[in-house]
């Protein structure tokens, strides 16, 4: 029996999964959003947007009462214990410094209704310094007690669920022992040896998410980097990231090249990270982090010249574009390298189509279709842009009777290329030493 009481404000792909779980773990939960649409499809059992496990996870939750969702800030605040704060931080008009307005609004918001002896947790990713002014600006009000947490998230999506339940570590930054104790509370469950609860100052919890993730995102950037040497110098990215990677100390994930990182996250998150570094007096370091954001954006134009070389010698060329998403396994659009490349391909004046099997929809008048057959018919070039499973267990003889030429550019090195090229199709993957003119 969970005797917390728990808000979570800000039902995106983070507060939807916190509230959730949360409430399926026996936590009473209050879920807050100003958008309406939101709350009356969490209300009626539907989650927004897809994330595998999430919805079984909702119905049980509201079968059991332990979760209510609203749109308003009221009375119902000044029961709960813990208040995390969810909300986005998109990066700010110049597109480098992440915004925090919402976080501090919704810091405010909560003052207004919340116990003395209740706590904020921010859970956004923010710049360090962000927590002592939402301490500063609620001690302002007087109507709350200034205890403030931060406790980063490190939820990927396609696996949020599983990444909550079983988190490689909780990181939280606090100032008092009383913040700590109910937030050891809260985790206690998804704890073990081997998932540690680590405590620590407000600045390094603030800083612990966008450093591991721009550390991820220099991950794939280095790779990337790699395969650009690669596909001129003859060699396999794929052999030499299997060397890489079973270095322990090098570790094999994050090590698959491609079109490059996109997502809610990383790219927002590099930005930021660069930013903070640039305001800290670390020029280098800055440089470092935006030259891994520059390596990142030329991935999609490597593919794009390789495109024009492949198709130099034909009438206006038709290209299907396989995946929509960031990622495989989530309906995120944002920034997407796949969707960068369709833009920078429609840009070129290239006929394109964009298949995505969660994305995607059978309305014929939609940019995305979810029907494969109808997407390939009488395409020049076939080009996967997102890992999806579906793409990896594609087969040639499925598509080819569609399609216009048999060349495929595989951005993501999914396929199993060996059997396409047994049947003639011309294969190109980014990243190995080949002949890209067509
Ligand atoms: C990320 C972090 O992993 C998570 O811990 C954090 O809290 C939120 O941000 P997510 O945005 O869901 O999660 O995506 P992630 O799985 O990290 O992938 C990010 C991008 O890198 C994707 O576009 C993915 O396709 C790309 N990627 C990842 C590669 O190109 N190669 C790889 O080897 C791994």
């Amino acid at each position: 029996m969970k005797n917390l009481k728990v808000s979570v404000v800000g039902l995106g792909y983070l507060g939807a999964t916190q509230a959730i779980v949360l409430a399926s773990q026996g936590f009473q939960v209050i879920g807050i959003d100003v958008d309406e649409q939101k709350i009356s499809s969490l209300q009626k059992g539907q989650v927004p947007f897809y994330e595998p496990g999430l919805a079984e996870l909702l119905q049980l939750a509201l079968e059991s009462g332990k979760v209510s969702f609203t749109s308003a800030y009221s009375d119902a605040l000044a029961d709960v214990d813990i208040h995390f704060i969810c909300v986005g931080t998109p990066l700010g008009e110049d597109g480098s410094e992440i915004d925090t307005k919402y976080v501090l609004e919704a810091a405010a918001s909560i003052a207004e209704h919340a116990k003395p002896d209740s706590i904020l947790v921010g859970r956004s990713t923010v710049p360090p310094g962000t927590a002592t002014k939402i301490r500063d600006l609620i001690s302002g009000s007087g109507k709350v007690s200034p205890k403030i947490a931060w406790n980063p998230e490190f939820l990927s999506e396609g696996t949020a669920v599983m990444d909550f339940l079983k988190p490689d570590r909780v990181v939280v930054g606090v100032e008092d022992e009383f913040s700590e104790r109910l937030l050891q509370e809260v985790y206690q469950d998804f704890l073990d040896d081997n998932r540690p609860f680590l405590s620590m100052s407000l600045a390094s919890a603030e800083l612990a998410k966008v450093a591991a993730n721009s550390f991820l995102a220099m991950k794939v950037s280095f790779i990337n980097g790699v395969a650009s040497v690669a596909e001129a110098s003859g060699a396999s990215t794929r052999e030499l990231a299997l060397a890489l990677g079973m270095d322990p100390r090098i570790g094999n994930r994050f090590l698959s090249n491609g079109l490059g990182f996109g997502g809610g996250c990383l790219p927002k998150d590099i930005s930021g990270f660069a930013e903070t570094a640039k305001r800290s007096g670390n020029l280098a370091f800055a440089n470092m982090l935006q030259g891994v954001i520059d390596v990142n954006n030329d991935r999609v134009e490597t593919t794009l010249s390789i495109i024009t070389r492949l198709t130099k010698s034909f009438t206006n060329p038709k290209i299907a574009v396989l995946g929509a998403t960031f990622k495989g396994n989530t309906d995120d659009l944002r920034n997407s390298p796949a969707m960068f490349l369709v833009n920078r391909l429609k840009d070129y004046g290239f006929d394109v189509r964009i298949h995505d099997p969660m994305a995607g929809t059978d309305d014929i008048e939609s940019d995305i279709w979810n029907n494969l057959e109808k997407v390939v018919e009488g395409v020049d070039v076939l080009v996967t842009a997102t890992d999806w499973k579906e793409y990896k267990q594609l087969r040639a003889e499925s598509l080819e009777r569609y399609v216009a030429r048999k060349i495929i550019v595989d951005t993501r090195g999914i396929i199993d290329s060996d059997s396409w090229v047994a049947r003639d199709w011309k294969v190109l993957r980014l990243g190995e030493g080949q002949d890209f003119d067509g």
